[in-house]
């Protein structure tokens, strides 16, 4: 029988509702804030890893360049010990990668745990996503679902934890462009903490506000969970603004989707607004009100440009 020995896993991403940017140890991938997160169903990568003659990279089936590829076998290392054991990695992303829709969350994530299968290296949660966040800041939050909190810590204690909450909640991703960013998160956070004159302000008041997330979510309450991860990302996208170059990842495309929103909020449905690393919209909603919401959206932008998503259901590891 031909047995391939294929490793895989599957991770959702993480859309953060209280926003990490903002390294204090650029090696470790220590942040200055705690940040909190909630996964996305429709947002996953499945990672693939088989013995092969040479290492190989490949996202969704094209062959990656060397810095990438020296990138991702550096990570490699962390679960590798006998370096003769050569290995292709082969990676899908359910949605575009580096555009600001997290790919690297479940990139990272899902590419730690087919290591940890492939390698036999049975490491426990924590440890994956301790490791995991060496790889992607934000990756570390995709090993718990719905709501997942990431300590600003040491090394050994910076990692994902689960949040209590009973709210069953859906966002709505609305993609106003799907090309590559130009900015990297890794560039513009670093940018920021070098020159942006409120980076201290900012990451303060982020960690006060993880503190009060946590306590809405445990409430379940979400108006003020809405209300705050608006008022967090605000924080966040200013922070470019106030660079010594200053820039931004936000364009009138997405001030349109803002506009929009407070609109359908003034009808009544509750929806609420959160921006990444570029210019797309994720809208957080009551997972009863969600289809209705998208609906409403979709009288404005085509539906191949609307990712409806629930939460993740958590992540999947087998062989093949
Ligand atoms: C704006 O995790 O992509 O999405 O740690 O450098 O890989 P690195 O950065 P990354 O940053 C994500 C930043 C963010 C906010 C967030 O997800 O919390």
């Amino acid at each position: 029988m031909d047995r391939k020995n294929i490793s895989c896993a599957k991770a959702n991403a993480n859309i953060a509702i209280i926003k990490y940017w903002g390294k204090k140890d650029e090696k470790l991938k220590i942040p200055f804030n705690n940040s909190i997160s909630f996964t996305l169903d429709a947002f996953y990568t499945i990672t693939k890893i088989e013995n092969s003659s040479e290492d190989e990279f490949y996202i969704n089936d094209t062959k990656q360049d060397e810095q990438e590829k020296t990138k991702i076998f550096n990570f490699v290392k962390n679960f590798r010990n006998d370096f003769n054991q050569k290995i292709k990695i082969s990676s899908y992303n359910s949605m575009p990668t580096a555009a600001g829709l997290s790919s690297s969350s479940s990139g990272f994530a899902a590419l730690t745990l087919a290591l940890n299968k492939h390698f036999n290296t049975n490491k426990n949660i924590d440890e994956l996503s301790r490791i995991s966040r060496l790889g992607s800041g934000s990756s570390s939050r995709s090993f718990h679902t719905p709501f997942c909190l990431w300590k600003s810590d040491d090394d050994i204690n910076s990692i994902g934890t689960k949040v209590d909450s009973n709210l069953d909640l859906s966002m709505i991703i609305v993609i106003v462009n799907d090309k590559k960013k130009e900015i990297s998160s890794n560039q513009g956070m670093k940018m920021c903490v070098d020159s942006s004159s409120i980076f201290e302000k900012w990451y303060t008041q982020a960690n006060i506000d993880s503190l009060k997330m946590i306590s809405y979510l445990k409430n379940n309450d979400f108006t003020n969970v809405g209300k705050l991860m608006e008022s967090n990302t605000n924080l966040m996208h200013r922070t470019t603004l106030f660079c010594e170059t200053p820039f931004s990842y936000l364009t009138y495309k997405t001030y349109k989707v803002i506009d929009l929103i407070k609109q359908i909020r003034k009808s009544g449905l509750e929806c609420y607004y959160t921006m990444d690393a570029g210019p797309n919209v994720k809208i957080l909603c009551k997972k009863e009100d969600s289809y209705q919401i998208y609906e409403i959206l979709s009288k404005t932008y085509p539906k191949d440009r609307l990712i409806l998503s629930n939460c993740g259901k958590g992540f999947e590891v087998w062989s093949e």
